[in-house]
């Protein structure tokens, strides 16, 4: 089910979406982020899927961002909130809040294989700047009093990199970062789906949920609406 595109296609391809993406980037913080569930021994299918006429229209990107975001905030505007301090919204963490744009740029837009030594050292490094439009709504959300609860696919060794790179792209404030523990299997959508049921136990309605994953977003209990962010760059089943 792989798109196959030639490597000569893809590389101008590619790095017109990281100009689009620099031309935007804020120089307030570093850069790149992660996709934890690549993590040595995760069942991670990788895959180029740049979309016919980015090519044409680098900006697609960063603007599709843009619609899911206020997609996002339309919806939160409208939600009759209770107010008491149990209405959560769930965001995965890699190339959701935070983009890995610097880590695929150093290594080809995906034309080098996956160098997980590497990535380690990017997720380490906790330089992962945010994706802008995410920090916007992040934002918009606690303005609402809705807590903010990050699941992971980022394994809980990585908390302190995770914590700091987190903060330092502007998430200052949480009320759950859940990573997973290093000896849970590969497989996202129950790991996910399993730590928002335990949100829903602990009495939180969960009013949205955010992921460039479908297997972020999918497996009950979904949360009262799911917004997908744009990936070109890879598909984690
Ligand atoms: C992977 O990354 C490590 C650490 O940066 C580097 O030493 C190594 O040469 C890389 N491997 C490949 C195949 O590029
Ligand atoms: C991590 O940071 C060091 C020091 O700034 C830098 O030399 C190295 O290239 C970075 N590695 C990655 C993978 O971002
Ligand atoms: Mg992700």
């Amino acid at each position: 089910m792989a798109l196959r595109l030639p490597r000569d296609a893809l590389a101008p391809l590619l790095v017109l979406l990281l100009v689009a993406v620099a031309v935007h980037a804020t120089d307030a913080t570093p850069r790149l982020e992660m996709v934890t569930s690549a993590a040595p021994g995760g069942g991670v299918v990788r895959e180029l899927a740049p979309r016919r006429g980015d090519q044409q229209h680098p900006g697609l990107f960063r603007q599709d961002c843009a619609v899911v975001a206020r997609e996002a905030t339309a919806y939160t505007e409208g939600l009759e909130l209770a107010g008491d301090g149990r209405e959560a919204w769930v965001f995965d963490v890699d190339d959701t809040t935070l983009t890995n744009l610097p880590y695929y740029a150093d290594t080809g837009f995906g034309a080098e294989p996956y160098n997980a030594t590497y990535f380690e050292e990017y997720v380490a490094n906790a330089t992962a700047p945010a994706l802008p439009e995410v920090l916007e709504l992040y934002e918009k959300l606690l303005a609402l009093g809705i807590k903010v609860v990050f699941i992971t696919g980022r394994h809980d060794y990585e908390r302190e990199p995770t914590v700091k790179n987190l903060r330092s792209a502007g998430y200052h404030t949480w009320e759950k970062l859940v990573l997973k523990p290093s000896s849970l299997g590969s497989s996202v959508v129950p790991y996910k789906s399993g730590e928002r049921q335990k949100l829903v136990d602990a009495g939180y309605r969960i009013v949205g949920n955010m992921g460039d994953q479908w297997s972020d977003l999918v497996g009950a209990p979904e949360g009262d609406r799911t917004f997908k962010v744009p990936d070109p760059m890879y598909y984690v089943a």
